[in-house]
């Protein structure tokens, strides 16, 4: 039974992604996050909740031993966050990281010019990029509640395709990534509707 850890649990994708793990595996979900009396337990046979920055090496790395995989669904400082989950998965002996990115880190999305807005995403991609974990970054179109499971994947180098990525597709792929330890390792994978 896979066991997942996932980083900043309470934020949209990350509770979307909870749900259908939760629905359409046996996976066993460690949910870390900061002020934990937000998040109610949704299965206690499957679920541990840990109340945690990522910033916060110890606590990190006691939450992190004996999982599988660690799932990064962050915002904000997210370079020193990188930095630290490379650290504490060096530390743990962990190597597979699904890390929530964004596209057009690199200029890939003809006609839109991101900017500094996207410089924490493309400084944490460059720090899990030169790691030698097993990763897989996802660079998610914009974020759609529609129903329909429909994604396409571009490769690093090409160009993005499309614009949106329905919630319920991006939770699809990072569970898919979840359960397969060898599934697009070493990949940064733009998605979206196509
Ligand atoms: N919206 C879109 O269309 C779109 C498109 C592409 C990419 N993205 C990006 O995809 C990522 C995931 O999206 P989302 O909607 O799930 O984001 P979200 O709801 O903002 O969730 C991010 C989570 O990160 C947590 N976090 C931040 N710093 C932390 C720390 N030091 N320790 C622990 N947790 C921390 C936050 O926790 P708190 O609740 O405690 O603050 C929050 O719950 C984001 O980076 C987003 O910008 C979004």
């Amino acid at each position: 039974m896979t066991k997942i850890l996932i980083l900043g649990a309470n934020g949209q994708v990350a509770r979307n992604t909870t749900r259908v793990l939760l629905r359409d595996s046996d996976a066993e979900l460690t949910l870390y996050l900061r002020r934990a009396s937000r998040l109610k337990n949704p299965d206690p046979s499957r679920v541990t909740i840990v109340e945690g920055d990522v910033l916060d090496p110890k606590t990190l790395k006691r939450a992190m031993a004996g999982h599988d995989v660690v799932y990064a669904n962050l915002a904000g400082d997210m370079k020193r966050q990188a930095e630290h989950i490379v650290a504490a998965m060096h530390e743990t002996g962990m190597k597979r990281l699904i890390f929530i990115s964004s596209m057009g880190i690199y200029g890939e999305v003809s006609g839109e010019q991101y900017s500094s807005v996207l410089d924490p995403y493309r400084d944490a991609a460059a720090v899990i990029e030169a790691s030698d974990l097993d990763y897989t970054i996802l660079r998610p179109g914009w974020f759609t509640q529609d129903d329909e499971i429909a994604y396409q994947v571009t490769q690093k180098g090409d160009p993005f395709q499309g614009h949106d990525i329905s919630l319920n597709s991006l939770s699809t792929l990072i569970m898919k990534l979840a359960l397969n330890p060898a599934m697009a390792v070493r990949r940064s994978l733009g998605v979206s509707r196509g």
